[in-house]
């Protein structure tokens, strides 16, 4: 019989015996395509909360607790006020509904940008009350030795190029990148400082087909696309776009069931059912036994 105890610490679930072995990052880094080398694509989509961890688990290589939450279930405008506490509660929820997939928790922005040590710090928080493996943070160049100084220290990252929603007030506008020369050669140059100071993948959001081959080809690490073609090594979604749960689809997303429709027609027959007095019946009435 399985027994699950809580790590009061952490408030992580953790069953005995375990039901398997959770996907690791260097595993992960291992998936890396290649010429000649037969490896199906990685799969990872964004989770939230337990319930939905433990549907997309069996089946994905990786979830990702993004700071699209923000967007996705706290209404915000933009990721930018999301915040480390809402991303520790999150990550710790889907580390807890998850045996299988890796699991890396998104830097919000404001906590890593400042320095390497702010990073380590914040990182080091997420790694310690979540149970996540690993991290996520936006940027290249810019933020190459923070990448360095993490992964040096014990902390698995991912980085995320191309489009990056947390520099909004900055780029203006959530429109794909690498139109003109100048910024497809920003974002082959991201990719690559992102990759020479140790990310185990890297995330290519928003950008043209041409580009994310050439990064793809390019780099060390596995490349998960959002946006950004089938060259990549991998593909990412936001779960609530492919379910057809969020108000805007983004023209790369494939919405594969449309449960919107479904939650307004059971809610619909609810509140008949309610208003016309045939909710609740006989069976779900709570008698006396006997
Ligand atoms: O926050 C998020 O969900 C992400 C994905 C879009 C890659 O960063």
């Amino acid at each position: 019989m399985s027994k699950i105890t809580i790590d009061t610490d952490t408030s992580r679930a953790t069953p005995n015996p375990r039901p398997g072995k959770r996907m690791t990052v260097p595993k992960i880094r291992s998936m890396k395509r290649g010429p000649g080398i037969a490896q199906e694509p990685l799969v990872m989509l964004t989770a939230y909360t337990t319930r939905t961890a433990q549907l997309l688990d069996p089946h994905c290589d990786m979830l990702l607790v993004g700071d699209s939450l923000g967007n996705v279930i706290y209404g915000l405008d933009s990721t930018v006020p999301v915040t480390l506490d809402m991303m520790i509660a999150h990550g710790a929820a889907v580390v807890r509904g998850s045996w299988h997939a890796q699991v890396t928790v998104d830097m919000p922005f404001g906590s890593y940008e400042e320095s390497p040590q702010q990073a380590y710090r914040s990182a080091a928080r997420i790694l310690k009350e979540t149970g996540a493996s690993a991290v996520k943070l936006e940027g290249g160049e810019a933020m190459a030795e923070t990448i360095h100084f993490l992964t040096n220290r014990g902390i698995p990252v991912i980085g995320h190029v191309g489009l990056t929603p947390q520099a909004i007030n900055v780029l203006g506008g959530y429109r794909a990148r690498g139109r003109d020369d100048a910024e497809a050669d920003k974002i082959k140059r991201d990719a690559k400082a992102v990759d020479e100071a140790g990310a185990f993948a890297i995330v290519l959001e928003g950008v043209m087909e041409e580009i994310a081959s050439e990064i793809t080809r390019s780099v060390s690490a596995p490349t998960i696309g959002i946006g950004a073609s089938k060259d990549c090594d991998g593909q990412v979604l936001v779960t609530e776009d492919m379910l057809g749960l969020f108000e805007r689809t983004p023209r790369f997303v494939k919405v594969y069931h449309n449960l919107a429709d479904q939650i307004s027609a059971a809610v619909e027959e609810y509140a008949n059912e309610v208003r016309s007095n045939s909710f609740p019946t006989d069976e779900q009435t709570y008698r006396p036994k006997g």
